[in-house]
């Protein structure tokens, strides 16, 4: 297994749920950190608490000058680029039959384009350290939830594109995989504008028992697997359901 101490990770989205957990398990490993996002005030209070392994640069995943600087940075701070966990994305939902283009291309270009842009721009420091780019999908891609099938689409993009760009750059060393939660506790759905706090939790509540081992995951169970596919040499292309089989569509019919 690749040791990680001392590596340099670069995780989008790091200013608040699995991108938050993944920084600070990272860090705790001894690897140095830049985390991205567009809320200054996050990411900076997560950098902050972390300490100086962890670097805030204030970005959108969209815009290309800001790709740009979250690379530099992460080189800046870590003096290389071993790394990237493609984690930001928003929740995208919307009835078929209501679909509007600008929504499902902003669904797309966010959670889709602008990881592949990512990706494509980091080669070059990823292949001088034999790296890893690391995807999040979603157990949106093993369970069908009515009304979300722009996130639902978006995320079986990021796992097809997992497989093609692992077979692409397996001779360059450079390892591409991609995580599926199953239920996490975030604010994904506040964000979005969803529902209130209090409805966020109800249904965290509701689809506890959906999961084969009745409870939803932890930002740091995610994270662990995260890290198990960063040190794991000989693993590529895979898509790894951390999920307390929730994919498993348990049933007591
Ligand atoms: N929570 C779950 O149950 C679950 C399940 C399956 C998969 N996932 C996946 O896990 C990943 C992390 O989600 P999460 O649940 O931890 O949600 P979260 O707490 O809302 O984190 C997403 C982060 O992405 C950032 N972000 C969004 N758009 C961005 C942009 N254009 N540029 C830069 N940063 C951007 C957000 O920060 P700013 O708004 O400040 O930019 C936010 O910090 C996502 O890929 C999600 O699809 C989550």
């Amino acid at each position: 297994m690749r040791d990680i101490k001392d590596i340099s990770v670069l995780i989008t989205g790091g200013g608040s749920g699995i991108g938050e957990g993944t920084a600070r398990l990272f860090a705790a490993r001894g690897a140095r950190v830049t985390i991205t996002g567009r809320r200054k005030d996050k990411i900076e209070a997560v950098a902050q608490s972390i300490g100086t392994a962890c670097r805030a640069v204030v970005g959108d995943v969209t815009v290309n000058r800001d790709r740009e600087a979250m690379l530099a940075a992460a080189v800046e701070h870590g003096g290389k680029l071993d790394v990237l966990v493609s984690n930001a994305a928003n929740m995208y939902r919307q009835a078929i039959g209501e679909y509007t283009e600008d929504f499902l291309k902003e669904a797309f270009n966010t959670n889709v384009i602008s990881g592949m842009m990512l990706s494509s721009m980091a080669l070059p420091l990823l292949e001088k350290t034999q790296g890893a780019i690391i995807f999040l999908g979603s157990i949106h891609n093993r369970r069908a939830y009515p009304g979300a099938s722009p996130y639902a689409t978006t995320k079986a993009a990021v796992e097809g594109l997992t497989r093609v760009m692992a077979a692409e750059l397996g001779r360059r060393q450079i390892r591409v995989c991609c995580v599926l939660p199953g239920a996490v506790s975030t604010e994904i759905n506040l964000r979005a504008g969803l529902f209130t706090a209090e409805q966020s939790d109800a249904r965290y509540a509701s689809i506890a028992p959906d999961h084969a081992l009745a409870r939803i995951g932890t930002v740091t169970e995610i994270a662990e697997a995260i890290e198990y596919l960063v040190r794991a040499e000989w693993v590529t292309g895979v898509a790894l359901e951390v999920d307390g089989g929730l994919g498993l569509g348990v049933s007591n019919f």
